[in-house]
């Protein structure tokens, strides 16, 4: 079922290259219901200081079809809200469930529960990574393709936790990654690095230039402009992004057979035109299907 057992995922990094392949090899055979494990009586814990969707719904659908259960730790509902200490909250629900999906701000405060719990503990979204995401999104290239590496991933937009998750994934995988961001949007220099330590025959490329970047791509890839916790910036960033977003001009310089990729929630007419993201070129609702099996994936690996 996987060699991840007891293991946290914190950021994509903390995989290796083999085990992101063997996960999303573990996730084809759950799509296509070839296996069905069980894991009876284990308990997810759902830890979301943000709004959420997709993650929300697809890691509860996940531990119920693998036979196990969530419960929502809404922070408005428990001591969380009032002010007990991570550090405390960690080693209590550390006796109670068996693996926590945590959706917060800091980084920091994945890495503190981490410490304090013997338990995995799965990085649902924070302000530095989004790691389920970048495993659903190359499940999502490989079935296209039927392989990765060698391929090109455009990202355009903020250099955000989603650019910095596809940075290290697309490393750790051997695709070439090349994100595209407005001055002072750039990704995270020491993530930037990371990701280029880790490429062994690929190239990690960050620019201005959506269109040098574009270029014969495989994949292109949009986010938001304006993420979670940023509301303030949203009218300010608005004309700065402008020449970033991913519309047919960009598409036509892009691989002819390429692909359009888009996390979600999505602003059409902002980040991405309607014509593109619903157009035959789109992938986007495959993506979202594929954090479901993308996640069970990790959940049985872990819980194995
Ligand atoms: N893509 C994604 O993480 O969506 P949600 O914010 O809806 O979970
Ligand atoms: N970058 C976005 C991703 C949402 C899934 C945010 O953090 O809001």
């Amino acid at each position: 079922m996987g060699n991840l057992t007891g293991r946290d995922l914190l950021s994509l990094a903390d995989l290796s290259g083999a085990e992101i392949l063997a996960l999303l090899n573990l996730a084809k055979q759950l799509k296509s219901g070839e296996i069905q494990p069980d894991f009876q009586r284990k308990t997810l814990g759902l830890l979301f200081r943000k709004a959420s969707t997709r993650t929300r719904v697809s890691f509860s659908v996940a531990i119920h079809q693998l036979g196990g259960h969530v419960i929502d730790l809404d922070p408005s509902v428990t001591q969380v809200s009032r002010g007990e200490p991570i550090e405390d909250t960690a080693r209590v629900l550390d006796r109670y469930v068996d693996v926590l999906a945590i959706r917060t701000f800091a980084q920091a405060e994945l890495e503190t529960f981490a410490k304090y719990c013997k338990i995995p503990v799965i990085n649902a979204l924070s302000d530095l990574e989004h790691p389920c995401q970048a495993l659903a999104d190359l499940q999502t290239v490989e079935e296209n393709f039927g392989k990765l590496q060698g391929l090109t991933l455009t990202y355009v937009g903020d250099g955000n936790n989603v650019a910095h998750s596809l940075l290290l994934g697309c490393a750790l995988v051997g695709m070439n990654v090349r994100v595209a961001t407005p001055k002072g949007f750039a990704p995270d220099p020491a993530v930037v690095a990371q990701a280029r330590s880790l490429a062994k025959n690929s190239e990690v490329i960050v620019t201005n230039d959506p269109k040098l970047a574009a270029q014969s791509a495989h994949v292109l890839y949009a986010d938001v402009w304006t993420s979670m916790g940023q509301e303030a910036e949203e009218s300010q960033r608005l004309p700065i992004f402008q020449p970033y977003q991913l519309n047919a001009e960009l598409m036509a310089l892009a691989d002819r057979d390429s692909i359009v990729l888009h996390c979600l929630p999505a602003h059409r007419g902002e980040e991405i035109t309607a014509d593109v993201i619903d157009g035959k070129q789109s992938r986007v609702w495959d993506q979202a299907e594929n954090r479901l099996h993308a996640q069970k994936a990790l959940l049985a690996s872990i819980l194995s």
